[in-house]
Order: C-alpha cells, then sequence, then structure tokens
C-alpha cells in the first residue's frame, strides 16, 4: 500500500482530503503534518507530526523513516493573507515546493501540489479563461503560484518526477473554515445566514469568480492522481471549473431558503485582487486528458452547505432554524 505525507494538513483543503484518502489508503498509511502542533486534536484516526514544511532536513528524514510513496504538499500562505507579509509569503510558497520537488527527485515520489486562479492577473481574459493565457498575477500568492506550476514542470520534464497540479478556485466547505484567501467570503455568508445574522460582503455584489465546492474539488484531486501517468500532459498545473457566481446572486439562492437573510456590502482590499482574476475558467484541457467533470451547480451546493452547516449546529445544540427544508 502506499504511504503518504500531507504537509499544510489542517488547512481548509487537507481536511477534507485526508477524509477522503484514507477509506482509499488506509489511515494507517496517511501521515498528516502541520506547523501548528495543536492540529493533532484534527487527526485522531491517521498519524500525525508537527512539521515546518521549510525545515528540508526533518522532512528528508521523514520520508525516509516512513517510506513515504506520495505528497500532497498543501502548506502555504494564501492570497490575502500573502499581502500582509510578501516576503514571508514567498519564502513559505516557494522554499517549501522546491524541498518537495528535491525529495520527490531523491527518492522517487509522487506529487500533488495546488495552484490557484491566483496565477491569472492583468491582461488575463477573464471570462473562459484558457489554459495557457498571458498572465501577469497581482499578488506574491499568485505570483508563487506562477513560478512554482514552471517549478513543477521543470521537474517533470529533466528528472521525471511525478508531479500534478490542479488550479483550484475558491473552495467552499462546511466542515473546515478558509484561510485567509479572496474568495472566503463564500463560506463566512453560510455561517452567518445559519446563526440567522445577516452579512457584510468585502467583495461588491457583481464580482464574479470562479468557485468550487469541496466534495468536487477532492474528487477532482484524487481523479488526477489516480489517473493514469501517460494521460497527464500538462505539469505546470489544470484549470479546473465548476461553479461561477457573484455575491449577490449567492445571496439570493441562500434567500431561496432563508427569506430574512440580508446582506450589505463593503469591499476592501481583497476587492483590487478579485478584480484581476478570472469570473470563469475554460477546463476543457482537463476534461479531454483526465476526464474531468463536475457535479455541484449554485443550487445544489448551497443546500448543501446550508443543511450540513444547520446539523452541525443542531449537534451542538445550537441551532434555531425553522426551515422545514434544511
Ligand atoms: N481561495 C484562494 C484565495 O482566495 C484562491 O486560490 O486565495
Amino acid at each position: 500500500m502506499q504511504k503518504i505525507l500531507i504537509t499544510g494538513a489542517a488547512g481548509q483543503l487537507g481536511i477534507e482530503l485526508i477524509n477522503a484518502l484514507i477509506p482509499v489508503y488506509g489511515a494507517e498509511n496517511i501521515l498528516a503534518t502541520d506547523i501548528n502542533p495543536d492540529a493533532a486534536s484534527k487527526f485522531s484516526d491517521t498519524n500525525f507530526l508537527s512539521v515546518n514544511a521549510m525545515d528540508a532536513d526533518y522532512l528528508d528524514k521523514i520520508v525516509n523513516e516512513y517510506k513515504i510513496d506520495q505528497v500532497y504538499h498543501l502548506a502555504a500562505i494564501l492570497s490575502a493573507n500573502g499581502e500582509q507579509n510578501p516576503l514571508a509569503t514567498w519564502e513559505v510558497n516557494m522554499k517549501s515546493l522546491l524541498i518537495v520537488l528535491e525529495l520527490a527527485r531523491k527518492y522517487k515520489l509522487k506529487v500533488f501540489w495546488p495552484s490557484s486562479i491566483a496565477v491569472f492577473g492583468r491582461g488575463t481574459q477573464r471570462q473562459n479563461t484558457p489554459q495557457n493565457p498571458g498572465t501577469i498575477p497581482n499578488t506574491v500568492y499568485g505570483i508563487s503560484k506562477q513560478a512554482g506550476e514552471q517549478w513543477c514542470n521543470y521537474y517533470a520534464e529533466k528528472f521525471n518526477v511525478d508531479v500534478r497540479s490542479i488550479r483550484y478556485p475558491g473552495l467552499i466547505s462546511y466542515s473546515s473554515p478558509p484561510g485567509g484567501g479572496t474568495t472566503d467570503y463564500a463560506v463566512d455568508i453560510f455561517h452567518k445566514a445559519v446563526c440567522n445574522q445577516n452579512y457584510e460582503c468585502f467583495l461588491s455584489e457583481e464580482t464574479r469568480l470562479p468557485m468550487m465546492y469541496m466534495p468536487d474539488a477532492v474528487r477532482a484531486t484524487l481523479e488526477l492522481m489516480q489517473s493514469d501517468f501517460k494521460k497527464i500532459k500538462t505539469r505546470t498545473s489544470y484549470n479546473i471549473s465548476g461553479i461561477s457566481f457573484t455575491p449577490a446572486e449567492l445571496f439570493r439562492e441562500i434567500k431561496k431558503h432563508l427569506p430574512e437573510f440580508q446582506i450589505s456590502y463593503r469591499p476592501d482590499f481583497r476587492q483590487n485582487i478579485a478584480n484581476t482574476w478570472p469570473e470563469s475558467i475554460d477546463d476543457s484541457i482537463a476534461r479531454i486528458e483526465w476526464g474531468w467533470k463536475p457535479k455541484y451547480d449554485l443550487s445544489k451546493m448551497t443546500l448543501n452547505m446550508l443543511k450540513n452547516i444547520n446539523k452541525k449546529r443542531n449537534r451542538q445544540g445550537s441551532s434555531n432554524l425553522l426551515i422545514s427544508i434544511l
């Protein structure tokens, strides 16, 4: 059985990805790592180690000792948080990736590394953004993902490293919170709605961005990683598309289930980031090469989010929703 190491395991994607990896590979074959030692409590089923992904010697020791075959290298600083400290963000995002790619070369590891719609930027076609447009990212996060994609491709071409990557849109999930991105509003809004509170959105009402419901994102990741080696011809990173919507459209969809819900808009610095990102994504290459296809649309995702957040609150004894559909 393959042994799998995950860095940044306590982040929004890591927690959900590990839940999907356990039934495939077995909890005993999964080693979750995160810089935060307190994250151990989130991983009662799998092995856990507190690891700084910039500690090359320690990672080397772990890969060796645990006989790791695959690495999901998720540790990174996201777009909005990254702007607060650009040089540290570059250091974390790039240094850790190069360490993982070097380990992959040395130990013949298979690697998954997340890229992002943040690689796009000024000058990029914003509707149906193609796989390889010209792009000038306007966040340090975007620059690090753009450079990282080139490094992945370089290691694949020069050293035959089997590295695979997806440019995630904004990820929406009910069980794990997002970690300082520009698309976080699309998660925050649900929590306010279910708590019967109004929501103040940090993006303007007509800001259309590509998003994806977490079950689709996790499935895309596993499908890409399980695809036949020969099918994976794109070694920078794949465009994948889920749902594109504006805050106003999401608000109207939530309001169908919670008619009292109200929203107001107060755009902040994240608006400038969103303004340079695509509105929708052309993912035809991923569809052709490894058969990608999303399952969730806006209404299905919204209902599923509301139901599950409400269920969680019910379990905690704090739900006061009276809506029968939920
Ligand atoms: N959700 C991410 C962000 O906002 C995009 O990759 O930074």
